[in-house]
Order: C-alpha cells, then sequence, then structure tokens
C-alpha cells in the first residue's frame, strides 16, 4: 500500500472496520430473495416526503443523479460540476454534516446542487412509487454496519433495496470494507444486474471523490468501488 504525506494522521483517525464476518453474509442470498418478494411498506418520515417533494418541484425534466448519504455534500458539489444538464441531489440524515457542507460551498455552490435533509430509504421509496428513473446513483462509504447481527443494515440486503433497484441507473459504491462490498456485488447480482467490484488505481485514488474517501486514503485502507451499469426498464431479474 502506498504512503501519503497525512498517513499517520489518517491512521490516527481511523482503523480499519474490524467485524465478527470475514466473508459475505451467510445469509445474504435468502435475505436479498426475501425483500426482492416482499414489499417494505415502512411509511416514509415526514422529512423524506418533504425532501422528495422540494426535488420534484425542482427537477424540471433534467436527468437526475443521486449522492445517497451524502455527508456534507462535497461529493455531490463534484457530480454537479461534472454534469451540468443534470440535477444533482445530494441527501444526508445529518443536519450538522449538511450545514458544514453548506457552509463550505457558499461560495462555491453549482447551480444544479441540491442538498437535503432526509432518509434516503424513504426517498428512494417515494422516487420508486412515482416513477422515477436515475440516471447514476452514487454510495460512497455508507456506514459500514460491521456486527453481523445489523447485516439488514447495510444496503445490499436492507428492506429498502428493491426501491434502490427500482431507480435504475448506473450505481457505485465505495467502502474500505471488502466484505460490504462484496455484499452489495452479489445482491445486485441476484437481482439481475451486472457488478464488478474493483480497487480503484492510483490516479484515483490521488484525487477522492468524498471526505470519508480521503480520510480512509489517509489511513492506508484499502478502498473497494462496486460498479453497476445502467439496466433497461423492466429487466427481469434473474437467478432468483
Ligand atoms: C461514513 S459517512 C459517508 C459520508 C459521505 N458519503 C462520504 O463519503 O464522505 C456515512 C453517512 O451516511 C449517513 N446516513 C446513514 N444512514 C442514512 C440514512 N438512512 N439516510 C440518510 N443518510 C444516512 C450519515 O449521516 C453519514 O453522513
Amino acid at each position: 500500500m502506498e504512503s501519503h504525506p497525512s498517513a499517520e494522521a489518517g491512521r490516527a483517525l481511523s482503523r480499519p472496520v474490524s467485524s465478527n464476518q470475514d466473508a459475505p453474509h451467510p445469509r445474504l442470498d435468502e435475505l436479498v430473495r426475501r425483500h426482492l418478494a416482499t414489499p417494505f411498506r415502512k411509511p416514509p418520515a415526514p422529512y423524506s416526503v418533504a425532501a422528495f417533494e422540494a426535488v420534484a418541484r425542482c427537477r424540471e425534466g433534467r436527468p437526475l443523479v443521486l449522492d445517497s448519504a451524502c455527508g456534507t455534500g462535497e461529493s455531490s458539489a463534484r457530480l454537479a460540476w461534472r454534469h451540468p444538464q443534470a440535477l444533482v441531489v445530494g441527501i444526508d440524515q445529518s443536519a450538522k454534516r449538511l450545514e458544514r457542507g453548506q457552509r463550505k460551498l457558499r461560495t462555491a455552490w453549482p447551480p444544479n446542487l441540491m442538498l437535503l435533509r432526509a432518509d434516503v430509504g424513504d426517498v428512494w421509496a417515494l422516487m420508486a412509487q412515482a416513477g422515477w428513473r436515475l440516471a447514476e446513483h452514487h454510495l460512497l462509504y455508507p456506514n459500514p454496519w460491521p456486527k453481523a447481527e445489523h447485516v439488514m443494515r447495510r444496503w445490499g440486503t436492507h428492506p429498502r433495496l428493491p426501491a434502490l433497484l427500482a431507480l435504475g441507473g448506473r450505481i457505485e459504491l465505495r467502502s474500505n470494507w471488502a466484505v460490504y462490498a462484496q455484499e452489495f456485488a452479489r445482491a445486485l447480482r441476484l437481482a439481475g444486474r451486472q457488478a464488478t467490484l474493483d480497487v480503484p488505481g492510483p490516479a484515483e485514488r490521488a484525487d477522492p471523490v468524498s471526505p470519508f474517501e480521503r480520510k480512509y486514503r489517509d489511513a492506508g485502507h484499502t478502498l473497494w468501488r462496486v460498479l453497476s451499469p445502467e439496466v433497461q426498464a423492466g429487466k427481469t431479474p434473474v437467478d432468483r
């Protein structure tokens, strides 16, 4: 693993994920198949409904890029500059992180960026119900929930997985925990999507996409990436 000038500081801040799982969860396939077969009917929280309605008001037919659990929204701003024709929406449940990002971005706010506080699972469900499709969906460094008993809080095995899948689009997930990335890739494949798992090269490592990527890179962690290209709407899941 390459060294980096601020590696010492990073190491002090961030340890590798420690878990009682060293491989994908043994119930992963069963959980994914169960979620795909059973709708999750939890009603969305009012703050998530408000966020969805705000996006609906501003969308104006533009392609939609979603940065789910965006933290401060630094990655969302980067995506917005990269895709000026799209509406880029960063969503996080932490008001504190969003406020920190809003303060930082104030003088350089891309015109096509919205940062909103909501539960992303709720927003996926609301968008899916409305029949929306995404151009791109980014899931950068989700909370790992490393205890095996918390497996259903990870996105690949979450009851909201069907809503995430219904939104389509090119999906990119990054994690500093190999097991998380392996589980997510397997879940996508079980749902009939292609998914590749790799480790971004030195050029990408030199230019972190988000604050957590920077922090984990500086701590010398391996950074994992799952990429899943767009699929045609209505494609039947295979291997169920
Ligand atoms: C490890 S941080 C990663 C932040 C950012 N994506 C990055 O890479 O810098 C995980 C983020 O997920 C957010 N989060 C966790 N569960 C969420 C949920 N259900 N809805 C919205 N945000 C959530 C947390 O508030 C936190 O900001």
